[in-house]
């Protein structure tokens, strides 16, 4: 049975009642918070031919490199495969078996057509979204919501979430102000929505706006972290903001709490702890043993699958003082350009210089890690992440050209940071 939704939009395999839930768990998805995941369980028990239901559940698991969870996207894909179902399905069948294979560009393609097809298909937007942060093709992260918002009006209810992804593509091509309207416009009409926050985050971190960005997340956090699944990186970004008004008790108390207080294995969270750790290590401030135990939670990780997770798990490594394995780590990395899927280009053009910068940063090698960062530093979107994460290697390339004694370099590296923001003028 076919039925559609609010926007004409056909689903196959289900019923009123099923579509209805699996709104509900679309909603979840949308704004980062519920259980999205569950929801579509819940629908396929009753209905197991619903597609999209099965392409949800492959989407909240395919991206990640453990293995397990993996798993459980391979199998939403084949019980996906045979059913009945329409092109848009089809697409989104496609989109998935192609994150699992990952290739991520050959995804992010064919979820763009999906939408250019479909504009209100918001699940193509966002996880086409989720591909172009994974390249770092920072024009598509901003274009693919852009040519279909001029589809939407504000009294769709799926309205929030467009915005909400919009403002992020805005943020990260630089256009700050349409970016916090918009971003600010979705909280107010979703204020559960965690990307549109992130967004208005970003939004404020690039434009030095620190004591704002801590209002900002914390006056209304019982509006926004009610079962966030968004709240890790929410919160590491709240704490960089007290980084920034050099609040490094607040920097830890973060830490120790929603950042990383319950050691996390997945690779998401496990970014945001090495590079919070690594932030303060660059400011020189000593962090006891939190580096052993997310040393310890990486070593769990398997490497090779993505680049951007793999450069952190050498932070980890190298800020515990496992420099054996932190080596052992780069070697992996190395072989990984060999590998299969776009991971490999990753690899070759940023992975590798950046954890070999990480390893000689770790090793007193100053010299050695802005050799390398020099190099790498204007190519590094292509690993993707976003500008605020990948501002790290420009701190990295400061610290380390402070401490190699290239002085004209360190000023000229200072002078052009204070230059590049904003409201520098
Ligand atoms: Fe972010």
């Amino acid at each position: 049975m076919t039925v559609k939704d609010h926007y004409g939009l056909e689903y196959s395999g289900a019923n009123p009642a099923a579509l209805e839930l699996f709104q509900a768990a679309l909603d979840a998805y949308h704004r980062y918070a519920g259980a999205p995941f569950e929801q579509a369980k819940a629908v396929l028990k009753q209905n197991p031919g619903f597609v999209m239901a099965h392409v949800l559940k492959a989407y909240m698991t395919a991206i990640g490199s453990n293995p397990a969870i993996r798993g459980m996207a391979a199998a939403a894909v084949s019980a996906a495969r045979d059913l009945p179902m329409n092109a848009r399905e089809a697409g989104h069948v496609a989109a998935a078996e192609a994150m699992l294979a990952g290739e991520i560009r050959r995804a992010a393609r064919i979820l763009e057509d999906v939408a250019i097809a479909w504009p209100h298909d918001v699940l193509a937007l966002q996880v086409g979204q989720t591909m172009d942060f994974l390249l770092g093709d920072s024009r598509m992260l901003r274009d693919r919501i852009g040519r279909a918002r001029a589809r939407w009006t504000p009294d769709m209810p799926g309205y929030h979430a467009v915005l909400g992804l919009h403002a992020f593509g805005l943020e990260e091509t630089a256009l700050y102000d349409r970016a916090e309207a918009a971003g600010r416009e979705a909280c107010a009409l979703e204020p559960r929505n965690n990307w549109a926050r992130h967004a208005v985050a970003h939004v404020l971190e690039m434009q030095d706006r620190r004591a704002e960005g801590v209002r900002f997340m914390r006056d209304d956090a019982a509006a926004w972290t009610p079962e966030s699944f968004f709240l890790v990186h929410n919160w590491w970004h709240t704490a960089l903001f007290h980084l920034g008004l050099d609040d490094i008790d607040a920097v830890l108390e973060l830490y120790d709490g929603p950042v990383f207080g319950e050691p996390s294995s997945l690779a998401f969270d496990m970014v945001d702890a090495s590079a919070l750790l690594w932030r303060l290590r660059l400011r020189g401030v000593d962090v006891g043993g939190r580096w052993l135990a997310l040393a310890d939670a990486w070593s769990q990780h398997r490497l090779g699958h993505y680049a951007f997770e793999d450069v952190h798990a050498v932070m980890a490594l190298v800020g515990a003082g496992r420099d054996a394995d932190a080596e052992a780590a780069v070697a992996e990395i190395a072989r990984a350009v060999e590998g299969a899927g776009d991971n490999a280009a990753f690899s070759r053009d940023v992975g590798l210089p950046v954890a070999e910068a990480m390893l000689a940063h770790g090793r007193g090698r100053h010299g050695r890690a802005v050799e390398l960062l020099r190099d790498v530093r204007n190519r590094a979107g292509r690993f993707g992440g976003s500008h605020a994460q990948r501002d790290l290697l420009d701190l990295t390339l400061i610290d380390a050209a402070r401490r190699a004694g290239e002085t004209a370099l360190h000023e000229a590296l200072v002078a052009e940071r204070r230059a590049a923001m904003p409201r520098a003028a």
